[in-house]
């Protein structure tokens, strides 16, 4: 498979690794330096692009790859906004996306069990519930989209809550907890070099339910999106990385 990468940062550069040891070509590779590059004629001798760059360069990319009717891995976080007109144009036009707020499968399988925790907890309702994630300092946008993925898999499970605000919090303090019974609280920590831990806590007077996903690396993130990449690549539609995956029990 011939891949374009757009953004050449530190998930780039590791989505570059996985994709040769998988025996993938990367065929063009835009950072700002060289944006000029990114014409259609670059692109389409890529077979997929995968996006990861930044919060406000995202959209004009993914619109060049849909412009050249190249399918199209989107990583990056803090643009989700744009979704709808995304889809639209996918249904109108046969094109091919795929976005995700979190490639990992690890992440994957937690926003599963977390709709299924989220449901079971409508029955307890004297626990309340907080979302907790930590990134790194150069993070640009807060909440983290998987932290928002998280919370919106907890208010379409749980009946008590209807939206999430977010707490930036520094490192060593405490949040102050300023939110009413039907909000859900994202707290956020920026802290050097940790490249992402997500906890969901459901908390009582008597005790404490944590449920946590930690990522070691980047690594998982940078597999997911080139699994992606191989997925989409004969598909047409608008697709998020939960559709890739079918967590379904059947008791094997
Ligand atoms: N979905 C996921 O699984 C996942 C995982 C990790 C990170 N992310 C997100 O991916 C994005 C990138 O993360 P990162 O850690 O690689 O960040 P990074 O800051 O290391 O890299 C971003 C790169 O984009 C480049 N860039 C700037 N303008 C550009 C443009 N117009 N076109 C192309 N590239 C441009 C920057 O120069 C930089 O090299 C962030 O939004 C992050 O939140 C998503």
């Amino acid at each position: 498979m011939k891949i374009a990468l757009l953004g050449y940062g530190k998930m780039g550069k590791i989505i570059e690794k996985i994709a040769m040891d998988r025996k993938h070509e990367i065929v063009l590779k835009i950072d700002q330096d060289n944006i000029s590059d990114l014409t259609a004629d670059n692109l389409q001798k890529a077979d997929v692009a995968i996006e990861f760059s930044t919060p406000h360069t995202a959209l004009t990319n993914i619109t060049e790859c849909l412009n050249a009717g190249v399918p199209v891995v989107v990583g990056t976080t803090g643009w989700h906004d744009s979704l709808p007109a995304i889809k639209q144009r996918c249904e109108n036009e046969g094109l091919a996306f795929i976005y995700g707020t979190n490639f990992s499968v690890g992440v994957n399988i937690f926003f599963h069990v977390n709709k299924m925790l989220a449901k079971i907890m409508n029955g307890y309702s004297y626990y309340d519930v907080q979302v907790e994630e930590i990134h790194h300092t150069q993070k640009l946008d807060s909440p983290s989209g998987t932290a928002i993925t998280i919370a919106e898999g907890i208010i379409d499970n749980l009946d008590a809550k209807k939206q999430w605000i977010n707490v930036l919090t520094a490192e060593g303090l405490e949040g102050t907890d300023n939110a009413t019974a039907d909000e859900l609280l994202i707290e956020s920590y920026r802290i050097d070099s940790v490249p992402g831990t997500h906890t969901v806590i459901y908390d009582s007077e008597v005790d404490s339910i944590e449920f946590k996903h930690t990522a070691h690396n980047r690594n998982g993130f940078a597999l997911g999106a080139v699994m992606a990449a191989e997925w989409i690549q004969n598909k047409k539609g608008f697709y998020s990385v939960e559709d890739m995956f079918d967590f379904t029990l059947n008791n094997k």
